[in-house]
């Protein structure tokens, strides 16, 4: 066997918090420094992310394809990703236009999953069926479709080139439509399923047209002649499968460790990560959220109202109200803080430091990258968690199940700059470079970039 040499490893780039921390611009710009025999690629999930990046003044949200399409370099699916084949196909089919030559560059690994429609139906009908203990999916199907891979029933891209697709294809539905029966007493309209279908065989035939290729076979081979290679993370490191606050997750390993398994790569070619984090922190769907403004009225408030709803009852939010709830909306608000896949109400929060410093101390992240620090330029004093009181004693270790503890964080304020901060371009004014110092200090990691509004030029580097 050849023996490979280690010229490079792969960069994790990884999400710190519950996901959207602006990972697809954080990509988008290191991708615009490589070159075409570097690669992007994806390692887990699925279309559940939603990664937004602005491009010659429009804006796009990726959704399975690495946020790197408007650079150079090669773009990967990997192995340990769930891919519904309709949606892979629509969302390349809005990129080509931009990208002509955008297939010559992506490839699609066969040990991938496959999401088929009855795992969208299988997802919807779970969830409502948890009533208020839901977890909050995005519906796009990815537990199911993960659930399979441990049932050792799933099926993978690879499959699709066999004869015998349709038939596993046929028997696999209908132990999910027997699933939906027996458990949910569900009856899948047959209609539904049939336009669902329609559009799945799209996909399928549209898959057989993109280069296979084993994840290892292409990132070992990038990696052996030097070349760059970056992962691209989807949800955050508190969604993780295990590691995240259980059960409110994904369903799969969002940290860098899961770059091994998901691409079938050995731990020695990880290499240390850049984590991603906003400097306030938002969660989507269900689970426990120790720094949220505005508690448990805002956990519910998001769960049932739109966003035009909010703006009815707040036209012009308060970022130093009285009201730590309304304080919570001017967040969301000012950050546009809706969900990038399903349009739903993020919750919003301080920072919580605890939680980041678990975050980094998991994936390794030596280098930083701050996010949306522009968004709390309208407040006289923004606040950070440095650490929690758990069940009435100040703690060091977070709790095991945040959602089991009554936690009270402990904040820090700081002073707020004059004017916007995306007014600045080449230095931070002097309170948000404080700001930035304090965080770095705490962290032990220093901040390489400093966001300052949404477009890839929105950034104030440091350490170049
Ligand atoms: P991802 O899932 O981690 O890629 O993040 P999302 O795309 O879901 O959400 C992040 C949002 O913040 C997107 O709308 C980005 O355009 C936007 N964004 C990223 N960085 C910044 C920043 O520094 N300032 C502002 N104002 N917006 C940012
Ligand atoms: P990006 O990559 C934020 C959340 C859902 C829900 C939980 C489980 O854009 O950061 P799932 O559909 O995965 O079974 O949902 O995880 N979630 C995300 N939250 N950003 C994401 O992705 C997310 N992907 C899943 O809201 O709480
Ligand atoms: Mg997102």
């Amino acid at each position: 066997m050849k023996k490979l040499v280690k010229k490079q490893k792969i960069t994790p780039i990884i999400g710190l918090q519950w996901g959207d921390e602006g990972k697809g611009k954080g990509v988008a710009r290191i991708a615009s420094g490589l070159t075409k025999k570097d690669l992007i690629v994806r390692f887990q999930g699925g279309n559940n992310a939603g990664h937004t990046i602005w491009h010659d003044g429009v804006c796009y949200v990726f959704h399975l394809i690495p946020s790197g399409v408007f650079g150079k370099a090669e773009i990967h699916l990997g192995a340990g990703m769930v891919i519904n084949p309709g949606a892979l196909m629509e969302e390349v089919q809005t990129i080509i236009p931009k990208v002509p030559k955008l297939l010559n560059r992506v490839s699609v690994s066969p040990h991938a999953i496959l999401t088929m429609p009855t795992h969208l139906i299988l997802d919807s009908v779970s969830e409502k069926s948890k009533g208020k203990r839901k977890i909050g999916s995005t519906g796009r199907g990815i537990s199911p479709s993960y659930t399979d891979l441990i049932l050792r029933r799933a099926l993978r891209v690879g499959d699709i080139f066999y004869n015998d697709f349709n038939k596993k294809y046929k028997e696999l539905t209908l132990e999910h439509t027997t699933t939906l029966k027996n458990v949910f007493d569900y009856d899948v309209p047959a209609k539904e399923l049939e336009e669902k279908e329609k559009t799945f065989f799209e996909g399928i035939n549209f898959l057989k047209s993109l280069t296979i290729i084993p994840s290892e076979e292409i990132v070992l081979k990038a990696l052996d002649k030097g070349h760059k290679v970056i992962a691209e993370g989807a949800q955050g490191a508190l969604l993780d499968v295990r590691f995240g606050n259980y059960p409110f997750v994904t369903s799969s390993h969002t940290i860098a460790s899961g770059v091994g398994t998901g691409l079938g790569i050995p731990p020695s070619y990880i290499g240390e990560s850049i984590g991603i984090f906003k400097a306030y922190a938002t969660r989507v769907g269900e689970g426990p959220f120790p720094t949220e403004l505005g508690g448990k009225e805002s956990a519910e408030w998001c769960r049932d109202k739109k966003i035009t709803e909010e703006k009815e009852r707040f036209p012009e939010p308060n970022p130093n109200s009285k009201s730590e709830f309304e304080q919570g909306v001017a967040i969301r608000r000012f950050g546009s803080e809706t969900g990038a896949t399903t349009g739903r109400l993020r919750r919003t929060g301080w920072l919580d430091l605890p939680l980041l410093q678990y975050a980094i101390r998991m994936n390794q992240a030596t280098k930083l990258i701050l996010t949306k620090l522009d968004i709390l330029s309208g407040f006289n004093e923004i606040k950070v968690c440095t650490s929690y009181v758990v069940d009435g004693k100040g703690a060091k270790e977070i709790p095991f199940d945040l959602s089991r503890a009554e936690i009270k964080p402990v904040y820090k304020s700081f002073p707020t700059w004059k004017g916007k901060l995306s007014d600045y371009s080449k230095k931070l004014p002097k309170e948000a470079l404080n700001y930035v110092k304090f965080l770095e200090k705490i962290l032990g990691v220093k901040i390489i970039y400093v966001g300052t509004g949404p477009e890839e030029h929105h950034v104030i580097e440091r350490y170049w």
